[in-house]
């Protein structure tokens, strides 16, 4: 399942309108995705994030994997956002499609990220998308089991822009788990169908979104 952003504008007063935006987009995002409430507003959906924009990206299938492991409903966060600029902040506010990403993070159960490797760091959209969230009020990372994975050309594995990534989310106070998949090649890694075509890389995407659920049970 994937949630389309809304790209326009919301609002002129940043804060109050971030605000406004969010809980607007966090209602939006629940008749929209078609996902269950719980008793205190949380979602148990697995929340995505690929690091890289294009449509056949390896990064893209490989979070959908990881969806197929951890089970029960899925979204796909946008990273597609404008470039941030204070000015704009300013002028208009928080993007819509910011304000839903964070009610996203702040609704999911859990989160998975997968990032490109771009000259040995995450990719420059993501850390724009992550810029732009620490932007809206609430901290909707706080305390969000997140786990990290990277699909790479190089032989590594994105293990750089996996760890730049780690860095990046240090601000956030969410609960980055330590175990990781790197996957290197990954472009020969996928079949037509975009499903992994090894068993042992399955098996660590299957290991990992264990790890995800029990760091989930433990509240
Ligand atoms: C600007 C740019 C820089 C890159 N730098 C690296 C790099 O440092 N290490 C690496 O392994 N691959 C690098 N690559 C190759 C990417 O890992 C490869 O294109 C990968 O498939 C991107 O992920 P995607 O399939 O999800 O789009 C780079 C690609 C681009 C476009």
């Amino acid at each position: 399942m994937s949630c389309a952003t809304e790209g326009g504008y919301i609002g002129s007063y940043p804060q109050d309108v971030a605000n406004i935006g969010w809980r607007l987009a966090l209602c939006f995002g629940r008749i929209r995705c078609g996902v269950t409430v719980g008793p205190k507003g949380s979602v148990s959906v697995l929340l995505g994030i690929s690091g890289s924009l294009r449509a056949d990206a390896t990064n893209r299938k490989l979070i959908r994997e990881a969806a197929r492991h951890y089970g029960g409903s899925f979204v796909e966060g946008d990273i597609r956002l404008p470039l941030y600029d204070g000015d704009d902040e300013k002028a208009q506010g928080v993007p819509g499609g910011v304000a839903l990403l964070a009610a996203q993070i702040a609704s999911a159960e859990a989160i998975v990220i997968s990032t490109p490797e771009y000259n040995q760091s995450l990719s420059g959209s993501l850390k724009n998308a992550l810029d732009w969230i620490s932007r809206v009020e609430g901290s909707p990372w706080r305390g969000k089991p997140v786990a990290l994975m990277s699909a790479a050309a190089g032989r590594s594995g994105g293990a750089r822009a996996n760890y730049a990534l780690r860095l990046a989310m240090t601000p956030f106070r969410a609960r980055l788990l330590s175990m990781e998949v790197l996957v290197a090649g990954a472009r020969k890694e996928f079949g037509e169908d975009g499903r992994l075509l090894s068993e042992r890389i399955d098996g660590q995407v299957g290991e990992l979104m264990a790890a995800l659920r029990a760091e989930v049970s433990r509240g």
